[in-house]
């Protein structure tokens, strides 16, 4: 912009000398040379207001422009990690609605919901938990089994066959809402009062997201 105008004043300037040096080359009279001189004046005086106008717009936009606010990065919130996931390590029998099932083997135990002195898993904070209970029988057996949130069943296994047919694996899951502190384990409900152990059988909890 200022370099335009640089120029256009140049451009100006030398016109009004051209015709001032071709007045001069023929004969001018003084009345004459006042003349050139004075439009020469005038054209300076008007470039110089165009340019104030134009100074004066560039500063009316920039004090229009709104400083930019935009949101600072946020820090994530850090989530809870919780899940858990235990194998049955031995067979256990004479099983009743007392049994503690202390499924510790091939051990996951992220966040510490698992308790080991009574075998529970302890919502570590509130939140829509998946849980899952697997149970698996010999021939000949059966067992009924239960997830239990302080006591109340929230999922059912029923597993068993007859005598000399194939073996099998009764598993389930279910999603629950925990409150924080409360309490879940399997308990055995019915059945041959027998659980096959030996790495196979599982249980396992994990936060899906925390409330
Ligand atoms: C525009 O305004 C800022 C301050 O708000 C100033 O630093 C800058 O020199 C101004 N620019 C012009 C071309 O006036
Ligand atoms: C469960 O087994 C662990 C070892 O794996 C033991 O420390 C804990 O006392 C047992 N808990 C119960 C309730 O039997
Ligand atoms: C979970 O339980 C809490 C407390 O009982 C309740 O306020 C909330 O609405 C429940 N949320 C879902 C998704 O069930």
């Amino acid at each position: 912009m200022a370099t335009s105008f640089t120029v256009a004043i140049l451009f100006i300037a030398l016109v009004g000398y051209t015709r001032l040096a071709e007045a001069v080359s023929e004969n001018p009279t003084a009345s004459q040379i006042r003349f050139l001189l004075d439009e020469d004046a005038a054209l300076r005086q008007k470039l110089q207001t165009r340019i104030q106008g134009l100074q004066q717009s560039v500063s009316t936009l920039n004090a229009s422009i709104v400083p930019c606010s935009c949101p600072l990065p946020t820090t994530p919130v850090p989530r809870a990690q919780v899940a858990y996931t235990g194998t049955l390590k031995s067979t256990m029998s004479s099983l009743n609605a007392a049994s503690v099932f202390n499924f510790t083997g091939d051990l996951i135990n992220v966040g510490a919901p698992f308790t080991p002195h009574d075998a529970h898993f302890v919502a570590p904070v509130s939140g829509i938990y998946g849980f899952s209970l697997a149970t698996y029988m010999t021939p000949g057996r059966y067992v009924l089994m239960d997830l239990v949130r302080e006591n109340t069943p929230i999922l059912h296994v029923k597993n068993g066959h007859y005598s000399g047919r194939q073996v099998i694996m009764g598993t389930n899951f279910v999603l629950a809402n925990l409150t924080k502190g409360e309490h879940v384990w399997p308990k055995y409900t019915g059945g041959s009062a027998y659980l096959f152990g030996e790495g196979v059988s599982t249980f396992s909890g994990f936060l899906l997201y925390e409330l």
